[in-house]
C-alpha cells in the first residue's frame, strides 16, 4: 500500500503575506472552496490574532470548508492560541497551528529569549492549544538554521505535551536538498517519541529550491508538505503545491507515497488564484503555465503526433488542461502543419500544394512568433479543396 502524503495549504496564510497579495474575506472563502475541491487535506485559512479582517475570514471558512480540515496559526502565546480556538469554533475538524523561533540568530536577536525558555514556551503553548483540540501543529520557525540537537529536544517536548504534527520549516529558504533531506532523516531516527507524530516540512523559496527541498524530505519520510498554489507567499514564496503533488504522482517508483489531490482541479485553481491576487503566472510554469503542456520544436511536434509520451511524461488533461498544444512557429515541421491543417479542416489539392503552402508557413513564421488558424486560412488560400 502506498503512505499517503498530506498535503497542507497555506496560500490563504503564508500566500498572502506575498506583498500585494492580500485577499478579501468573500475572496477567501472563494479560494477555500477551490482547495476543498483540490481535496487538499488541511487549509491554513489564517493567523486570527493578525487583526480583525484575519479572524473574520477564518471564521468563515470554518464555517463553510466541511471535507478539509481548517487550520488558524498562533505564535506560543496563550492570547494567540485562544484568539485561534475561538475563530476555529464552527469548524468541523480544525487545527491549531502554533510556532516560535528555534535559530540562534531568531532566538538572540528577534525573541531576546534562551533557547530554555523557547522550549518551556513552546511546551506551554501546545499544552494549552490541547485543551482546545487534540489535533495541535508545532512549528520551529527558522529549523532550517537550527541547531539540530536542539530541535531534536524541542521537537520531543512537544511531540510529549500533545503535538501531533511537528513541522520543519525552511523559513529563508537557505537549506539545499541533500541536507536538507538529511536533517529531516536525522530527525526522524533520533527523535525517541518520533513515531508518535506525522513529519512536515515548510519550504520557501528564497534560492528557488522550495519544491526540491520539500521533496528530499518527502524521499526521507516527512509525510506532510506546507504549499501554496502557484507557490505564492512571503518574498520569493512558498513551495508551490501543484510542482509538489505532480512529482509525486509521478514518481511513485521513488516517492512511494502519494496525496489525495485530484489533480484535474488544478488549473482552474490556479487561476482563480491568479485572478484574485493578481499575480500572472508565468507562461513557462511547470504544470500551471501557458506553456507547460505545448509544443513548438518540430522534432518534438512529429514525436507527439506519433505518441505523447515521447515529450510529454504527465497528460495536460490529468491537471486541468482540456488538451496539449502544438504551437505553429518558425520550429514546426511539415507533419505538424499537415496536421493542424486537417484539425481546422483543410485539405490540400496534392502533395505539391502542401509543400508550397509549408514554404509560405515558414516565410511567416519568420515574421511573427506564433501562427494562429486564420493565418493557416489566409495562407492556403485557393490550393485548399472545397470541404
Ligand atoms: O516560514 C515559516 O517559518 C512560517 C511558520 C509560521 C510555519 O511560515
Ligand atoms: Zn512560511
Amino acid at each position: 500500500m502506498t503512505d499517503q502524503l498530506l498535503v497542507f495549504d497555506t496560500t490563504l496564510r503564508d500566500g498572502e503575506q506575498s506583498p500585494g497579495a492580500s485577499m478579501t474575506c468573500e475572496e477567501k472563502v472563494r479560494i477555500a472552496r477551490a482547495l476543498e475541491r483540490l481535496r487538499v487535506d488541511v487549509i491554513e485559512a489564517g493567523f486570527p490574532i493578525a487583526s480583525p479582517d484575519d479572524f473574520k475570514a477564518v471564521k468563515a471558512v470554518a464555517e463553510t470548508i466541511t471535507e478539509s480540515r481548517v487550520c488558524a496559526l498562533a505564535r506560543a502565546l496563550t492570547k494567540d492560541i485562544d484568539r485561534a480556538a475561538e475563530a476555529l469554533k464552527p469548524a468541523r475538524a480544525g487545527r491549531i497551528h502554533t510556532f516560535i523561533a528555534t535559530s540562534p540568530i531568531h532566538m538572540r536577536e528577534k525573541l531576546r529569549m534562551s533557547p530554555e525558555a523557547v522550549l518551556e514556551g513552546a511546551v506551554k503553548a501546545v499544552r494549552h492549544a490541547r485543551q482546545f483540540t487534540d489535533d495541535v501543529e508545532f512549528s520551529a520557525e527558522d529549523a532550517g538554521r537550527s541547531d539540530p540537537d536542539f530541535l531534536c529536544r524541542i521537537m520531543e517536548a512537544v511531540i510529549a505535551a500533545g503535538a501531533s504534527t511537528v513541522n520543519i520549516p525552511d523559513t529563508v529558504g537557505y537549506s539545499v536538498p541533500a541536507q536538507f533531506g538529511e536533517l529531516v532523516a536525522m530527525l526522524r531516527n533520533r527523535i525517541p517519541n518520533a513515531d508518535q507524530a506525522v513529519f512536515s516540512v515548510h519550504c520557501h523559496n528564497d534560492l528557488g529550491l522550495a519544491v526540491a527541498n520539500s521533496l528530499a524530505a518527502v524521499y526521507h519520510g516527512a509525510r506532510q508538505v506546507e504549499c501554496t498554489i502557484n507557490g505564492l507567499g512571503e518574498r520569493a514564496g512558498n513551495a508551490a503545491l501543484e510542482e509538489i503533488v505532480m512529482a509525486v504522482r509521478t514518481r511513485q517508483d521513488v516517492f512511494k507515497c502519494d496525496t489525495r489531490i485530484e489533480t484535474p482541479h488544478i488549473v482552474a485553481a490556479s487561476r482563480l488564484v491568479s485572478t484574485v491576487t493578481g499575480f500572472a503566472v508565468q507562461p513557462n510554469k511547470a504544470i500551471v503555465g501557458a506553456n507547460a503542456f505545448a509544443h513548438e520544436a518540430g522534432i518534438h511536434q512529429d514525436g507527439v503526433i506519433k505518441n505523447r509520451e515521447t515529450y510529454e511524461i504527465m497528460r495536460a488533461e490529468d491537471v486541468g488542461w482540456t488538451a496539449n498544444r502544438m504551437v505553429l512557429g518558425k520550429h514546426s515541421g511539415r507533419n505538424a502543419f499537415r496536421a493542424r491543417l486537417a484539425e481546422i479542416g483543410v485539405t490540400l489539392k496534392d502533395d505539391a500544394a502542401l509543400n508550397q503552402a509549408f514554404e509560405r508557413f515558414k516565410d511567416l513564421a519568420d515574421k511573427k512568433h506564433e501562427i494562429f488558424d486564420e493565418d493557416l486560412q489566409a495562407l492556403v488560400g485557393e490550393d485548399a479543396l472545397e470541404a
